[in-house]
């Protein structure tokens, strides 16, 4: 059915319930090239209600499967994508795209697996877990959830081990700019790497310094500037450099993994380069806003097309999204996210008079997958092994729901996508599914197509329409103690053993 154009979503199904809601479906892909992060080769797929149940040369099926023909073509896992904010209340207004056509957009974009950030309601964890389960109702793919922190007391403590142990989230994020909103001080983030490492939950880090902001914020005002270039202006690499030099610091100081979200500058992705070299285990991930775009457009004076580049940390200087790129391909940064937070023309114009209330957030859930393919795959960046680790396999295990999720096995779930190396595409507003009305990556072309994909066993996108039915989407729980956390207990008793002999010494001479 006809399903293109911003704001044009769907709410229902083209189809009738019983195509939508069964999962009964039985589906080959033959003959196309089958890519995990470890391995590639030509083979089928065979599956059969939502599942892998083969990978293997010349698979032969009976009249009753869908055959799709994949020959000369990728076959790969799913996109996941770690970072998005949908139907998100922030700075006065509340993000354009909800649980159903963020996804929808994801799904036409080849990803078909999200994990998104509920906002605790005045502190609470358990009111935003709560909030957060009813906007999803309406999901058509599978999404999963962090928790961001943004408060600290007793019940904020108590409600972290309910979370992990109860409600499937494994990683909590910490805001160190927003002052005013969701900043909180070191204090707080001490406390909450500490509560993360004893229940095996990821900490994550917005890193950027908001009380720096704040006066560099103060400047650009004084100075009489007003407009989106304030933004940018306001809040330099430094601030971001700074900010994760210091949640690497006092995450190395409690012993636990640390995860950066938006690594946008050269100043963090160095910062935790040299962590990384000194044994600490930190998680690095750009965004593809900052991968392939630079801050030029924030002086476009029309405010308009400025405003719909304006996100935190802001968009860099040209030469940083390309250090961010090879980053990515050594490995210093793991997986790619978006940070997809979208509002429209109307919502951006909040901040017309003054950048500071300029709705922070770019698109991009829809357009990860080509971007990345276009710029590290096409480019000879990185293999296409590597491309579904960075896109997928990475986010499943750091997140602990490999191989469900991430991998093309029997057993895992029919989350695939089918993408033609040859085959080209263009990014426009026009034609893109998010319900903003503008594109940070308008009139983009590239190399690689997905042509087809597949979420629990269905084919949701063909290329060219969508079929996606409201509550067709699962929750997955994600499970504490990933692989970050071995050997945690060893560093911590050997830390403790080298401080025994000093101690000792210490009580002998007093
Ligand atoms: O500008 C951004 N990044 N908006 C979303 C909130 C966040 O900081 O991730
Ligand atoms: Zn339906
Ligand atoms: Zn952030
Ligand atoms: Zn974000």
């Amino acid at each position: 059915f006809p399903f293109s154009g911003s704001q044009q979503v769907p709410e229902f199904c083209a189809y009738g319930e019983s195509e939508c809601g069964s999962s009964s479906s039985k589906l080959l892909i033959k003959g196309g090239t089958v890519v995990n992060a470890h391995h590639q080769e030509v083979a089928d797929v065979y599956v059969e209600d939502g599942i892998i149940v083969s990978v293997q040369p010349n698979i032969n099926v009976g009249d009753d499967v869908t055959v799709l023909d994949a020959t000369g073509k990728y076959v790969m896992p799913g996109g996941i994508d770690p970072h998005t904010h949908l139907e998100m209340e922030f700075m006065g207004t509340e993000t354009i795209d909800d649980f159903f056509s963020g996804q929808a957009a994801a799904l036409a974009g080849g990803t078909t697996m999200h994990i998104d950030f509920v906002i605790p309601v005045n502190g609470s964890l358990t009111a935003g877990f709560e909030a957060y389960k009813k906007k999803a109702k309406k999901s058509c793919m599978d999404y999963g959830f962090h928790m961001a922190i943004t408060k600290w007391d007793e019940i904020v403590a108590r409600e972290m081990e309910i979370m992990v142990q109860e409600k499937g989230i494994n990683s909590f994020k910490f805001f160190l700019a927003y002052k005013g909103s969701l900043m909180i001080r070191d204090e707080l983030l001490l406390e909450g790497l500490k509560k993360c490492k004893s229940l095996g939950a990821l900490a994550m880090v917005h890193a950027e310094n908001g009380d720096a902001v704040a006066e560099g914020q103060k400047r650009m005002i004084d100075l009489g500037v007003t407009g989106p270039e304030g933004h940018a202006l306001s809040r330099p690499p430094v601030l971001e450099g700074e900010a994760t030099a210091r949640a690497i610091r006092l995450a190395g100081f409690v012993n636990v993994p640390l995860y950066v979200v938006h690594v946008m500058s050269i100043d963090a992705m160095e910062e935790i380069a040299k962590a990384q070299k000194s044994g600490q285990k930190v998680v690095g991930e750009p965004v593809v806003s900052g991968l392939v775009l630079d801050d030029s457009e924030l002086w476009n004076p029309d405010f308009t097309i400025a405003a719909k580049y304006v996100m935190s940390p802001p968009i860099r200087k040209p030469g940083h999204g390309k250090a961010l790129q090879a980053a990515l391909s050594r490995g210093v940064l793991q997986l790619v996210g978006t940070d997809h937070c979208t509002f429209n023309s109307t919502q951006k114009a909040l901040g017309i008079d003054d950048f500071r209330k300029i709705p922070n957030g770019v698109n991009g859930i829809e357009e990860r997958m080509h971007l990345v393919w276009d710029t590290m795959v096409e480019w000879g960046q990185i293999s296409v092994t590597d491309y579904v680790r960075i896109t997928s396999t990475e986010c499943a295990r750091i997140f602990n729901i490999y191989p469900r999720k991430g991998a093309i096995l029997a057993g895992s779930d029919a989350d695939i996508i089918i993408l033609n190396p040859n085959s080209s595409f263009e990014i426009t507003a026009a034609t893109h599914h998010s319900r903003t009305d503008t594109n940070v990556y308008e009139g983009r072309k590239g190399k690689g197509k997905v042509e087809v994909t597949i979420a629990g066993g269905k084919v949701v996108w063909d290329g060219s329409a969508l079929k996606v039915a409201p509550g067709s989407g699962k929750y997955i729980e994600m499970p504490p103690f990933s692989h970050l956390f071995n050997g945690i207990e060893k560093a911590d008793a050997a830390y403790l053993s080298s401080l025994r002999a000093p101690v000792r010494r210490l009580k002998a001479a007093t």
